[in-house]
């Protein structure tokens, strides 16, 4: 199997010293930098807005993989991108038309991404495959880090994988909660290529970042 890439969610990360945590899990072999957007409605959790994502820019070349928990979603997309996102993800009941945050999204030259819901099945996207290059399988309910995964989740990553595979396209299959050594083996076994991990990755401290990610690639 493929080694996976870690996209470590700065959720978890030390709010006051962000710069310095994007630098080290950056260090520490981290292949994207996952940011949680979330606006109190869409989610029950306020995060960062675009200001944060443009400091923090400055901190890594590597790619800023933004998901948007937010309602609505169109208004905020110029914004994000000048801020320095490479990949834009959203999810599609934030607004009542998907299709066109994903259009909206690659005028604006970035990466799109869909993210479901555990409860949001896969059809959703029967008719975006053409379109996306990244869908995010979420495996908690969205708002908060350190919830426990959700293993039906993974017959959805089988069944993504399966439509993927069908259209051809590189489009890439994270999945994003609850993700530690053990469950990442799981996901990737059920075809999943990117991995985000907030708890998994940030626990112990700055000393422990390269060997929590060192985990997280090696169960593939
Ligand atoms: C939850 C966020 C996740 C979260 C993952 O709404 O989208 O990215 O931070 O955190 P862990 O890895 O701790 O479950
Ligand atoms: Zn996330």
């Amino acid at each position: 199997m493929a080694t996976p890439l870690i996209s470590p969610s700065i959720l978890s990360a030390d709010f006051a010293r962000l710069g310095e945590e994007v630098r080290a899990i950056d260090a520490a072999g981290a292949d994207w930098i996952h940011v949680d957007v979330m606006d109190g409605h869409f989610v029950p959790n306020i995060t960062i807005g675009p200001m944060v994502v443009k400091a923090l820019r400055g901190h890594t070349q590597k790619p800023f993989d933004v998901h948007l928990m937010i309602t609505p979603v169109d208004p905020y997309l110029q914004a994000f991108a000048d801020a320095g996102a490479d990949i834009i993800t959203f999810h599609p009941e934030a607004g009542p038309h998907a299709h066109r945050t994903v259009q909206a999204i690659k005028a604006l030259g970035k990466k799109a991404g869909v993210s479901l819901n555990p409860g949001t099945p896969a059809k959703m996207l029967d008719y975006l495959y053409e379109e996306i290059d990244l869908v995010l399988v979420m495996s908690v309910n969205p708002g908060f880090g350190g919830q426990s995964f959700i293993s039906s989740q993974l017959r959805k990553i089988e069944a993504i994988r399966k439509s993927i595979d069908k259209v051809g396209r590189a489009i890439h299959l994270e999945v994003d909660g609850g993700v530690d050594a053990v469950t990442a083996r799981q996901c990737l076994d059920a075809g999943a290529d990117v991995l985000v991990a907030g708890s998994a990755t940030f626990k112990g401290g700055p000393d422990c970042y390269a060997a929590n990610i060192a985990a997280l690639k090696g169960a593939g």
